[in-house]
């Protein structure tokens, strides 16, 4: 589904990404993780078009991308959920979701919107409360479901999230993984970044390692999360509760 072979990035004249290939299967969960600094943010940029690559492709749905504008590519079905939430704070709840689902209005009507929206609502029940509510004045852990719940209703073939855990309280982390594998069965194909290596593996499919730009390691989530050196720095010591996908 996504095919990405030999990237560079670079800001200015600095090397970040450096001879990237890696791809995403359709149906899969694929994790990628990395310190801070490695390069994670910068890859999800450069696949949903928002920074250029210097070298390399980048290929969804067998169609080459690493040209196209980022509304083009979302218009393909690839849609981000951006690190650090950016919802619409002067916009209410209801009008940041809408917006989620603004370019599809055309090709699937009102009434297959609104069954989407009321899918959103029932994965959050938060949000339908607050449906009304200006979502700059929603909490932290709020805000998050509600970036989700948008990129949701662009009913994306490709959901990218970038540290979706961030700043969570450890039962909303719970929740929102619980809910990435929802979507996942329900046929999305997912490409999550993590810090939190320990939860991202424990519901991936695959992996991928991420250090200073390249990809040091990759393979099943289940071997990545044997393996001594992930243990050792990514899972730190305690690393019992790495539970294998249900
Ligand atoms: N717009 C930019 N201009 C210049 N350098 C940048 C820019 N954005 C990121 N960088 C640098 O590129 C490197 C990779 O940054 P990136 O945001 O991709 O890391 P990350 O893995 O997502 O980190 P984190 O876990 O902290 O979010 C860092 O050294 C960062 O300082
Ligand atoms: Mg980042």
């Amino acid at each position: 589904m996504l095919k990405i072979q030999n990237i560079h990035t670079r800001y200015g004249s600095v090397p970040v990404l450096k001879n990237i290939s890696l791809h995403v299967d359709r149906g899969e969960i694929v994790c990628i993780i990395g310190a801070n600094g490695a390069g994670k943010t910068t890859l999800l940029s450069t696949i949903s078009g928002i920074i250029r690559p210097y070298q390399g492709s980048i290929s969804f749905m067998d169609t080459l991308i690493h040209r196209m504008s980022p509304d083009r590519i979302v218009k393909m079905g690839l849609s981000q959920v951006p690190e650090g939430r950016q919802i619409f704070s002067p916009l209410t709840v209801l009008e940041n979701l809408e917006i989620g689902a603004f370019h599809r209005r055309k090709r699937d009507g009102k009434k297959k919107i609104r069954q989407d929206l009321e899918q959103v609502f029932e994965l959050f029940p938060r949000l339908r409360e607050r449906s009304g509510q200006l979502a700059g004045t929603l909490s932290g852990g709020e805000q998050q479901m509600l970036a989700i719940g948008r990129a949701f209703m662009a009913r994306p073939s490709l959901l990218l999230l970038d540290e979706p855990s961030l700043g969570l309280a450890p039962k909303l982390v719970e929740t929102i993984m619980k809910t990435i594998t929802i979507l996942n069965r329900q046929g999305m194909t997912i490409m999550l970044v993590e810090q939190n290596a320990r939860k991202a593996l424990s519901i991936s499919h695959r992996g991928y390692v991420l250090e200073t730009g390249r990809i040091i390691l990759q393979g099943p989530a289940a071997d990545l999360s044997e393996d001594a050196e992930v243990r050792r720095a990514y899972l730190g010591r305690d690393y019992s509760s790495v539970t294998e996908r249900s």
